[in-house]
């Protein structure tokens, strides 16, 4: 009989803190990726090739994780085709932002933002939830962000996306804590990566406390721990990850 392979899903890992986290999950707790991305195949690709240096596997598999149908048709497929996996941990990460002033947001940014970080989680959890239930283990962790912790102006859609995303870890946290299955988020502040690569950064670094951005990598530590065995008494947790800017 071949051996049950164990996989993490990390949605939106093409790039960025996705990424980074697909990464971490490998080298330090050995698990095979499945690398989720919705356009970027070459980059899924390369991010899936640096998993493989860590010594799993790795494969990817494109949806917009704010299709229902087309997540769970695309998870439901690559479970179908690898019966020999058992999915411990998912990481819902993948995200967007259509920043505007409130007055001025057209209603499919608001929408649009919604989807993919808020729905998304839903989506993709709802896939999966069950396999993890069955076998009463499970780690799901949900990248939200300060805006979700603070608000942000010009950010209405995606505070409320992230702040929804918090309300569902830790009602879900409670809904799932007897069956060994932990619900946890992290709350990045300002990450380098394509969605802040446009930002004033010498501007912004000054509402910093540490006076930097954070790298993906300072975020996928803490996700690699909520992940491991070790933090199996955390659940419905937000592990801000800012640099002390006050959430
Ligand atoms: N960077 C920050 O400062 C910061 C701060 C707080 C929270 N966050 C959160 O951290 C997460 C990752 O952000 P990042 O900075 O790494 O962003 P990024 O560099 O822009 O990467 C976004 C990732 O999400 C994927 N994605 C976007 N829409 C998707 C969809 N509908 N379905 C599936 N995948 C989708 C992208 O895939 P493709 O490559 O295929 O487009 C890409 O892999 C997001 O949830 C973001 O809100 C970021």
């Amino acid at each position: 009989m071949s051996e049950v392979r164990k996989v993490a899903l990390v949605t939106g890992a093409s790039r960025g803190i996705g990424r980074a986290i697909a990464a971490a999950l490998a080298e330090d707790l050995g698990y095979d990726i499945l690398i989720n991305y919705v356009g970027n195949a070459d980059k899924a690709e390369e991010t899936a090739e640096m998993v493989r240096t860590k010594g799993v596997q790795a494969d990817t598999v494109q949806f917009d994780v704010g299709d229902r149908e087309a997540t769970h048709s695309a998870l439901n497929a690559w479970c179908e085709a690898h019966p020999d996996t058992r999915f411990e941990v998912i990481v819902n990460n993948a995200g967007v932002t259509r920043d505007n002033l409130f007055v001025f947001l057209p209603a499919e940014d608001w929408h649009k933002v919604i989807d993919t970080s808020l729905n998304g989680f839903y989506n993709v959890t709802s896939a999966l939830v069950q396999k993890l239930v069955r076998q009463r283990y499970g780690r799901i962790i949900n990248v939200a962000s300060v805006s979700g912790m603070k608000g942000t102006a010009g950010q209405t859609n995606y505070s409320a996306a992230k702040a929804g995303l918090v309300g569902a870890t830790k009602a879900l946290a409670q809904e799932l804590a007897k069956r060994k299955i932990t619900v946890n988020a992290v709350a990045p502040g300002f990450i380098h990566s394509d969605m802040t690569k446009d930002l004033p950064v010498d501007d912004l670094k000054r509402l910093v406390p540490m006076e930097r951005f954070g790298t993906p990598e300072e975020v996928a530590c803490a996700v690699s721990f909520l992940a491991s065995p070790g933090a199996s008494y955390i659940t419905g947790e937000v592990i801000n990850i800012n640099g002390g800017i006050h959430s």
